[in-house]
């Protein structure tokens, strides 16, 4: 069945009809037939034409343009006339516009300093240059703290990289640790894993970067006065001193410093040789030494933590025949210094579809299903704007939302990446193709991403690292995220500017042109298809390789059979939909019937996802409650699925064999038992 499928062909009608054509019916295909043609005056593929002509860089380069004048951090004054700004947009376009606040926690910098102490003398270690009003290099929500101590060279700061100094005689204890970022770790669990080891405070730098990366270090997502629920003005928050909360911060303070105040204290170093491992990607550096010492470093960082108000901003395009089922497409708004990449090259293509959609519905379309575009806040700080956003609307978003659609940095450089939950890797690929390639004459976006290194490889959403993280791994909603460019250099430095997009970023915007495209067209099909583009036998291959790679690393020890059996059920269940799809389809008929068929298959479709969700959640992370995608510990397996069975295993390393194999098994039967969850949603009937 071609997913582009949609309205029956009028004139074919008849054909499909099983009885003969008596008069009743006839007067009924009218009905129907001029039903569909008052409220379709757009077949699909018109909208998907009008809607790629009226692509346009040059508006998209204005947005951003006005976007980044100022930096705007969430929580000051400059983030929340960016909210204005997007609202006011949605406002003109004549989009149903509103806003959302929350009070939640943030952290800001107060003051820092660094000096290293050199047999010589001491000196100053400047960490950036810092233009008017950009934020001073800080990690949010660190400690405050002063440190005067013996640096030590701490590579990636990963287990290995401890076990390492370890074996060399190399004692970190009580020092300041410097880490280069890249490890595969969150700024958060270096800190927790440095601080484990007695390590006093942090520096962390990033090589190839200009600039300092700000980040945070806080645990977890969402608002951390709030966990759980929605951090609305006046209700329920946690006291500071509070376990919950204190939990959600790193015990030792850190500090991001620049590539040259790395270098200089790393070649003052003596001890240790450097480890040969470690070497191949320092040998720009010249360095030969560990550590500890002889430099001392003079470290203090003093920050504060404030409650401040956030601003969401909604444009909702109500659906003409489904409006209680949401297509959602978001990004984030707030921005560590001037954002042009990040985020707000994204935000100038989500103010770009607005004006496009907006241009579909004045030639008379309007979509099936509602659509709704996000502008979250205080992304930058854990996801804090839409964490609350999908704490609060739980339960329609679990009984309504059909798909989450992200882009957070847009175009940072060349070549397509894409992340997607796999019932939607078909429908991605579709779209690419219809979508010009920004970086070569007449190819489709397409080819050149199925030709690059990448192969056309669908990344999977297991990262807590953009807002898709509480729609799909908290709510199990069916999620997408996507853009242009791998790694960049000025990844939350002050140099993430305006200027830099049209230096190297995306100079003529046609990369945020081919963002635009993909993502709006990918929500048209998911908002006007009548039977959701999900191919549900896709995410049962995909955990078929998940279930092997995990049976080949466990071996005979422990038994995967309780997953493959759910896994064959929802193969059958995924092929007995896509069976009951023709049936319908062959059919279709002209009555309410029909309608009310495809709105159970819909339901059907949109909720399998959901069984994903285990209540309880993961170990130790139990807002994160999705079984299959979502964060966990032990980045050495580099695993991007069953985050609570990779747990699992590294927990039960330290157990003997009997407890290990208790441990390992339960995590795989609560897969089995999400699968088998998801494939009777789909299947739709009780047990
Ligand atoms: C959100 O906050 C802004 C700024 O304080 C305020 O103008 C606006 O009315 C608030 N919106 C709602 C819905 O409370
Ligand atoms: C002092 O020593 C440090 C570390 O060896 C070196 O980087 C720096 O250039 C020296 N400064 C002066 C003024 O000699
Ligand atoms: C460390 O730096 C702070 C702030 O610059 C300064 O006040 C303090 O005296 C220094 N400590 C030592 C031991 O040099
Ligand atoms: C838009 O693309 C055209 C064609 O490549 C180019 O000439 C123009 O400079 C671009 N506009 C902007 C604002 O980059
Ligand atoms: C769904 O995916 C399966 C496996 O990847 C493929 O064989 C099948 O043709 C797809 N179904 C549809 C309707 O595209």
């Amino acid at each position: 069945m071609p997913l582009t499928s949609s309205f029956p062909p009028i004139t074919k009608m008849p054909l499909t009809q099983k009885h003969p054509c008596t008069l009743l019916s006839i007067f009924t295909l009218f009905i129907l037939a001029s039903y569909t043609f008052i409220h379709h005056p757009h077949p699909p593929n018109s909208t998907t034409t009008l809607f790629l002509s009226s692509a346009n860089n040059a508006t998209i380069a204005a947005y951003l343009r006005r976007l980044t004048l100022h930096p705007h951090l969430a929580g000051t004054p400059q983030a929340f006339q960016t909210a204005l700004y997007v609202k006011n947009h949605f406002q003109t376009l004549q989009l149903s516009t509103h806003m959302t606040n929350y009070t939640t926690l943030l952290s800001y910098p107060i003051h820092s300093s660094l000096s290293g102490v050199y047999r010589n003398g001491t000196f100053a270690l400047f960490n950036e240059y810092i233009k008017n009003d950009v934020v001073l290099p800080y990690h949010a929500y660190s400690p405050s703290g002063r440190v005067y101590s013996k640096a030590v060279f701490l590579n990636y700061g990963r287990k290995e990289d401890y076990k390492k100094l370890s074996v060399l005689g190399v004692e970190v204890k009580g020092c300041i640790g410097l880490v280069r970022r890249g490890g595969g770790m969150s700024r958060n669990a270096v800190v927790e894993m440095a601080a484990d080891n007695g390590v006093a405070a942090v520096l962390m730098y990033t090589e190839g970067n200009i600039g300092v990366e700000r980040g945070t270090v806080m645990k977890g997502v969402g608002d951390p006065l709030s966990p759980g629920w929605g951090a609305v003005e006046g209700g329920e928050k946690l006291e500071l001193d509070d376990e919950q909360v204190l939990e959600r911060f790193t015990k030792v303070p850190s500090m991001p410093v620049s590539v040259e105040v790395a270098q200089t204290i790393l070649r003052s170093l003596g001890g240790c040789v450097v480890p040969f491992e470690w070497r191949e990607s320092l040998r720009s550096f010249g360095v030969g030494f560990v550590g500890p010492g002889p430099t001392v470093l003079n470290f203090t960082y003093e920050g504060e933590m404030k409650v401040a108000t956030i601003h969401n901003v909604f444009a909702v395009i109500p659906g003409s025949e489904e409006p209680d089922r949401y297509v959602l497409l978001g990004n984030h708004r707030d921005a560590w210094t001037y954002g042009a990449v990040d985020p707000n090259s994204g935000t100038a293509a989500l103010l770009d579809i607005a004006r496009r959609y907006a241009l579909l519905k004045r030639s008379g379309w309007n979509p099936r299903r509602t659509i709704v575009l996000c502008s979250w806040d205080a992304e930058e700080f854990g996801m804090i704007g839409s964490s609350e956003w999908v704490e609060q609307n739980l339960v329609n978003l679990d009984s309504k939302a059909v798909a989450y659609l992200n882009v957070d940095c847009a175009a940072q450089g060349p070549g397509f990446f894409v992340g997607a939950t796999p019932q939607l890797d078909d429908l991605v690929r579709q779209i690419t193709k219809k979508v010009k390639d920004p970086d070569s004459e007449s190819t489709r976006a397409y080819e050149n991403w199925k030709s690059a290194k990448k192969d056309g490889k669908i990344q999977r959403l297991s990262g807590v690292d953009s807002d898709f993280a509480p729609f799909l791994q908290h709510a199990g909603v069916p999620s997408v995220d996507m853009y242009y460019g791998g790694e960049f250099p000025v990844y939350h430095t002050a140099f993430d500017s305006y200027d830099w997009m049209i230096r190297v970023g995306d100079p003529l915007f046609h990369r945020h042109v081919a963002v635009t495209g993909v993502w709006g067209l990918l929500a048209l099909r998911l908002a006007d298809d009548p039977i959701l583009p999900f191919n549900y036998s896709t995410y049962a291959e995909e955990l078929q390789v998940y279930a092997s790679t995990m049976s080949n690393l466990l071996g005979n020890e422990i038994s995967l059979r309780s997953i493959f059996v759910a896994i064959e059920d929802l193969i059958c269940a995924a092929k007995q939909m896509q069976e009951e799809i023709k049936e319908l389809e062959r059919h279709e008929t002209s009555d309410g019937v029909s309608l009310l068929k495809r709105r159970m298959l819909n339901d059907r479709l949109m909720l399998t996802e959901r069984g994903f969700l285990d209540p309880m959640g993961l170990q130790g992370r139990k807002w994160f409650k999705h079984l299959i995608y979502g964060p966990h510990n032990n980045i050495e397996t580099r695993l991007d699925f069953f985050p609570g069975l990779v747990d699992a295993i590294s927990r039960a390393a330290k157990l003997d064999s009997r407890e290990r194999k208790a441990v390992i098994e339960h995590e795989v039967w609560r897969i089995a038992r999400a699968i088998q969850r998801a494939s009777s949603a789909l299947r739709g009937g009780l047990s």
